[in-house]
């Protein structure tokens, strides 16, 4: 039999019962039971990627340049190269108004993107996915604009001039404080042997 066409907006539901996830369709899908030891390391590893954003974008004073960058966001991306290397995972930051377009939010990650907009209560979520041929769990996780922020992601103008220049197509600013800036997309591959429904 075919399998559904899973993914979009498979929300999961954790009941004493079980696992399982309803898909557009309405169909309803077990799947595999996550390893808790893995939910929570997911969790912590975004929460210390995000953290290291923030104390480092607040830890500059003044006019930032390629030199504050290279403080900031970059640091940011290569933890989270590591982390995806040390784990088997896919780590990515997503962004709907994004400045390398290679953040652009795929399908999947731009109708979570859309929720949490909508929805800023939404801080974190679990989804049941399909990537690049693979099933496995998704973590998505909200990234907030702080105002130390703005010096980069704030007025179209006063954008630092390293960045006006490396990045013709940009379109990551014109935030304030509180919006939503992203997404943080953690995938985990889920083991082939364990299928989510018959
Ligand atoms: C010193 C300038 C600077 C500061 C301050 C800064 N950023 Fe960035 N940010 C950048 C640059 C440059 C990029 C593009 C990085 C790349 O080429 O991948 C970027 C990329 C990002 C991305 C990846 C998505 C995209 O648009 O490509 C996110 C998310 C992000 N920044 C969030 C933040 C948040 C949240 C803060 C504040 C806590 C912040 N940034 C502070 C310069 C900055």
């Amino acid at each position: 039999m075919k399998r559904p066409v899973l993914f979009t907006s498979v929300l999961l539901v954790v009941a004493t019962a079980g696992m399982y996830a309803i898909d557009p369709g309405r169909e309803v899908v077990r799947v595999p039971r996550p390893d808790p030891d893995m939910l929570a390391t997911v969790v912590a590893s975004v929460e210390e990627l995000d953290a290291l954003r923030s104390e480092l974008a607040a830890s500059f004073e003044g006019e930032p340049d390629a030199s504050t960058f290279a403080r900031v966001c970059k640091p940011v991306g290569a933890r989270s190269q590591e982390l995806a290397d040390e784990h088997g995972w896919k780590v990515r930051q997503l962004a709907l108004k994004n400045r390398n377009p290679a953040n652009t939010l795929d399908p999947d990650a731009e109708l979570v993107y859309r929720m949490m907009d909508a929805t800023p209560d939404i801080m974190g979520l679990w989804v049941w996915a399909e990537r690049e041929g693979q099933e496995g769990f998704r973590y998505y996780r909200r990234i907030v604009v702080e105002r130390s922020c703005l010096a980069c992601h704030g007025a179209k103008e006063e954008r630092p001039a390293f960045i006006k220049e490396g990045y013709p197509d940009d379109r990551a600013y014109g935030f304030r404080p509180g919006d939503l800036r992203g997404v943080y997309s953690v995938f985990v591959p889920a083991e082939r042997e364990t299928p989510h429904s018959e």
